[in-house]
């Protein structure tokens, strides 16, 4: 995974800044969009994200 790729880019939300609240508890999407504000804006990144979420939470 690349830790610099920008999944949100309403609020410049990285990969490996959702990787680290995801370490550091999140496991669900609105956890996720609560720690980090990502697609909380225009929204266009939730599929990725829930994706992203679903690879990384075990
Ligand atoms: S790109 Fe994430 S809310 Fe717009």
């Amino acid at each position: 995974m690349d830790r610099n790729k920008v999944i949100c880019r309403c609020f410049n939300v990285t990969a490996g800044a959702i990787e680290d609240v995801i370490k550091s508890g999140a496991k669900t999407f609105e956890e996720v969009q609560a720690k980090t504000s990502c697609s909380t804006g225009c929204g266009c990144c939730e599929p990725d994200v829930r994706e992203l979420i679903k690879q990384l939470v075990k």
